[in-house]
C-alpha cells in the first residue's frame, strides 16, 4: 500500500453535553489513522459554547476564530445548555457556531440525508419510502433571517414589545450558494430543487429569479426545479426519493435538514460539512460538525451515537483533505457495524445489539482493523 504522510493542522472544539463524548469516539479514530501511519494531525483543543462561558464568560473568544482560520479545517461538536437558556443572545452557547459560521464566511452548509441499507427499518417511514434515499440539503449559512437586520425586541409605548427579524438576501449571496449546489449536483445525480416561499415572500422571489438565471447561464445541463418550502416539508415526507440536491435558505435548510435526518432513522446519524471562499492560499474555510444538537438530557450517560460525528470526521477528509480513500474507510466501517446488528439506543430495534457511545466506537475501530489490512 502507498503510504503517505501528510501533516494537518485540525482545530477541535467538542462543545457541550453529549459533544466532547462524541467527539472522543473521533479522536480514537484519528489516532488509529495515525497508528496506520497513513496520515498527521496537529490537534488543538478549545472551549466553545457553554464550557467557554463558564470559563470566560463568552461563547466563544476571539482567538478561537483566529485559530479557526489558521487550521486546516474545524471539527465542531456541538454546543447549547438549558442553564444558559435565560440569558441575551450575545450570551448563548449557540452564538459559538453562528459566529464561526458567520466570520469564517462559511456560506455552505452541506447536510447530506442517506440512509444506511441496515437501517431501512430505522426510519419511521414505510421501508419503501426510504429505501436508498441520497438526498444532499445545501443549507445558506451566513445570512437570511439569522442574521438580517434590523434584528431585536423592542418596548412599545404601550408597554407591550416587538420581536423582529430580518430576511435578506442579495444577489452574489444566492449566486455563490446555488453555484455549490449545481456543483455537487454535476457529481451526483444532476437534479436540483431550489427551494423558497416566493408566494409570500421577496427574498424568496428574488432566491428563485437568480436561481432560474444562473441555471440558464452556466448550469442548464442540470436539471433545476422549484419548490415551494411548505410543499417541500410535506414532499420530503410522501415521496423522499424524488430529490437529490435541495438547495435553501438558512431557515428553511435549518428546519428541512432536521426532517430529513428522520428520514434515515435519527438525528445521530447525520454528519454536516460547511464551506467557505476560497482563501488565497487556494484552501476553503471549512468547518465539520453532526447536524444533532447537544442532547443535554443524555450526554455523560455513554448512550449517545457517535455516527453522525464520526461521519462529519469522513466529510472533513473528504473534502479539506481531499483522501477520500480514508473516508470512504470509515464509512464502510460503519456500514459493516450497523450490517452486524450494532444499535445505539437512537437507533435501537427489536432483534438488535444495544451498545452505548464507547461500545460503538470501539466497534468501528475493531471493523476498521478487519478492513484495511496494512
Ligand atoms: C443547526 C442548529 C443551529 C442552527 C443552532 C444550534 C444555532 O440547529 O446547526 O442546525 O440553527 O443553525
Ligand atoms: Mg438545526
Amino acid at each position: 500500500m502507498n503510504i503517505q504522510k501528510d501533516s494537518f493542522k485540525i482545530l477541535v472544539l467538542p462543545g457541550d453535553g453529549i459533544g466532547p463524548e462524541v467527539v472522543q469516539q473521533v479522536r480514537r479514530i484519528i489516532e488509529w489513522l495515525e497508528k496506520k501511519h497513513r496520515l498527521s494531525f496537529h490537534l488543538t483543543y478549545d472551549l466553545v459554547g457553554a464550557a467557554s462561558l463558564a470559563e470566560y464568560g463568552v461563547p466563544i473568544r476571539d482567538e478561537v476564530i483566529k485559530k479557526a482560520w489558521e487550521s486546516d479545517a474545524v471539527l465542531f461538536g456541538s454546543v447549547g445548555d438549558p442553564r444558559w437558556a435565560h440569558v441575551g443572545f450575545d450570551k448563548r452557547p449557540e452564538v459559538a457556531i453562528l459566529k464561526l459560521r458567520h466570520e469564517l464566511g462559511l456560506f455552505a452548509n452541506l447536510r447530506p440525508a442517506k440512509i444506511f441499507d441496515a437501517l431501512t427499518d430505522a426510519s419511521t417511514l414505510k421501508p419503501d419510502v426510504v429505501r436508498g434515499l441520497d438526498i444532499m440539503i445545501v443549507r445558506e449559512s451566513v445570512g437570511g433571517v439569522y442574521f438580517g437586520e434590523p434584528r431585536g425586541i423592542e418596548v412599545l409605548p404601550d408597554g407591550s414589545k416587538r420581536g423582529v427579524n430580518t430576511e435578506i438576501y442579495t444577489t452574489a449571496e444566492i449566486e455563490r450558494v446555488a453555484r455549490v449546489a449545481f456543483t455537487l449536483a454535476r457529481k451526483r445525480f444532476n437534479r436540483v430543487c431550489s427551494v423558497e416561499k416566493s408566494n409570500v415572500m421577496e427574498s424568496g422571489l428574488l432566491w428563485k429569479e437568480v436561481l432560474t438565471d444562473l441555471h440558464r447561464r452556466e448550469f442548464s445541463d442540470v436539471v433545476l426545479s422549484h419548490m415551494l418550502a411548505d410543499n417541500c416539508a410535506m414532499q420530503l415526507v410522501r415521496d423522499p426519493r424524488q430529490f437529490d440536491v435541495l438547495v435553501t435558505g438558512n431557515l428553511f435548510g435549518d428546519l428541512l435538514s432536521d426532517l430529513a435526518s428522520m428520514l434515515t432513522g435519527s438525528l445521530g446519524l447525520l454528519p454536516s460539512a460547511t464551506l467557505g471562499a476560497m482563501r488565497p492560499d487556494g484552501k476553503c474555510a471549512a468547518l465539520y460538525e453532526p447536524i444533532h444538537g447537544s442532547a443535554p438530557d443524555i450526554a455523560g450517560r455513554d448512550i449517545a451515537n457517535p455516527i453522525g460525528q464520526i461521519l462529519s470526521f469522513a466529510m472533513l477528509l473528504r473534502y479539506s483533505l481531499n483522501r477520500q480513500e480514508e473516508a470512504l474507510w470509515i464509512e464502510n466501517a460503519i456500514s459493516h457495524v450497523l450490517a452486524k446488528g450494532l444499535r445505539t439506543a437512537d437507533i435501537m430495534s427489536e432483534g438488535m445489539i444495544c451498545v452505548g457511545t464507547e461500545a460503538m466506537g470501539d466497534a468501528i475501530l475493531g471493523q476498521l482493523d478487519q478492513l484495511v489490512k496494512v
